[in-house]
């Protein structure tokens, strides 16, 4: 089935206690066991079925096979937000003394995760100069778990080449994690580059409307941890926290899903309530068509800002010129996505006044909402770095980050010519002078 379908249909066949359609809501803690023996072999992962919401949920297995087939990965686990769906997808293959290695330009949350909170755990993250293959390798050793990218960068805008990554890794028996958050499976699926793991925020894209918290975490299950056993003994050795069961023998090519749910989501507990994944799945149905005008209103923005001499520059991978087309036209068929920044002619202060002025677009820290948004990343989302820290992960003092929603183009178009004009109006000088 192609994408658009598997947004509506996949992952639930019409339900057949009731045969309702919509996906129902299980808003259940616990299942009756049938008998003693039946519980234990839930609890030895001998028999299919569900025992405690922590584990797993009827709801939330839809969405879980859901993403999965979008992303074209074996298996899924949904847990409550982003990023702790980048915390787990991580913890879930390291441990205290090795590292991952990662490219520069991340969504500044992570980047803190990454840079702070694994380290104080005894997890390294080695940050490479840049998104470029040859830059990631010369960091990895054999203490190295993972190379880490975002598709496109939050908010540098930065296309990652996966092949290239995804290459690196197979040569040094290291999986490739991909967060697929801005350009979602609709622009480009990972795995079918070689990626190993693609995780999610479904709070943006794919949820689409602004209202639920959700993450991801989709295995292609095609990482052969068998034959890396030395570096993954997590997957291959008895587990002492599950009575022994060795992941790869019991699970297979789901392993590392399967350790994830067990180990982390059982023990730790970042649980996606089943009402939320309900509002996502709802959100999913109409994910294409949204994606499809989020894209075109953006392309519009891009050259309307381009073209406004009050705009000192525009970064959008949809230009000929811009460093990473030649990538948005391998991987996502010459459609750039919907982030997109840009400086205004005036520098940090006349940024300010145009962000005041927004009347359309809502002033926040969140993207991919059908609605217009702006965001001032150096104060606000990567207010935690410091200015060569911000300069690494592609944030300008003045920088603009623009998700362009899915109202009619003139209406947004109107409003970012009003706030353009507002933040002139105190900055004559500057354009009478050119
Ligand atoms: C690329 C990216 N990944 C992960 C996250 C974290 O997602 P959440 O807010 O759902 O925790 C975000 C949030 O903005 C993001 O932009």
């Amino acid at each position: 089935m192609k994408s658009e379908t598997v947004a509506v249909h996949g992952g639930y066949d019409t339900e057949p206690t009731t045969k309702a359609v919509a996906v129902p809501i299980y808003q259940t803690v616990a299942y009756e066991f049938d008998s003693a023996d039946h519980g234990a072999a839930l609890f030895n992962l001998e028999a299919d079925g569900y025992r405690y919401t922590r584990i797993n949920n009827p709801t939330v297995a839809v969405l879980e096979r859901r993403v999965a087939a979008l992303e074209g990965g074996l298996a899924a686990l949904c847990v409550s937000s982003g990023q702790a769906a980048l915390n787990y997808a991580v913890l879930n293959l390291a441990e205290i003394g090795s590292n991952i290695v990662s490219v520069p330009q991340l969504y500044g949350t992570t980047y803190t995760l990454f840079a702070h909170i694994l380290p104080s755990q005894g997890l390294a993250v080695r940050f490479a100069e840049s998104d470029r293959p040859e830059a990631i390798e010369k960091l990895i050793d054999d203490k190295t778990r993972a190379i880490f990218c975002e598709s496109v960068g939050n908010p540098a805008g930065n296309i990652c080449d996966f092949e290239a990554l995804a290459a690196v890794g197979a040569r040094h028996g290291v999986p490739l994690i991909v967060d697929n958050t801005v350009a979602t499976p609709l622009l480009v699926r990972p795995i079918d580059y070689g990626a190993d793991i693609v995780v999610h925020s479904l709070t943006k894209f794919l949820g689409g409307h602004g209202t639920t918290l959700g993450g991801a975490i989709i295995d292609s299950g095609r990482f052969p941890w068998k034959e890396h056993a030395r570096r993954f003994a997590m997957f291959n050795e008895p587990d002492a926290s599950y009575h022994g069961l060795v992941y790869t023998e019991h699970f297979g090519a789901a392993a590392y899903i399967a350790r994830c749910r067990s180990v982390y989501q059982r023990t730790t507990g970042a649980v996606l309530a089943p009402i939320s994944a309900f509002l996502l799945l709802q959100g999913i149905e109409t994910v294409a068509l949204r994606v499809e005008r989020h894209v075109e209103n953006a392309r519009r923005v891009a050259e309307f800002l381009r073209r406004d001499r009050r705009v000192a520059w525009v970064n959008y991978a949809g230009f000929s010129d811009n460093p990473y087309h030649a990538l948005a036209r391998k991987y996502f068929g010459g459609r750039a996505c919907s982030l997109l920044t840009f400086g205004i002619a005036g520098g940090l202060e006349a940024g300010k006044r145009f962000y005041d002025a927004l009347k359309l677009f809502k002033r926040l820290v969140n993207m991919g909402d059908a609605k217009s948004l702006a965001c001032h990343p150096a104060s606000t989302t990567h207010r935690q770095m410091s200015a060569l820290e911000q300069e690494k992960a592609g944030v300008r003092p003045e920088m603009i980050r623009l998700s362009i929603g899915i109202e009619h183009i003139d209406d947004i178009l109107a409003d970012l010519d009003q706030a353009l004009a507002a933040a002139q109006r105190q900055c004559a000088p500057l354009i009478a002078a050119e």
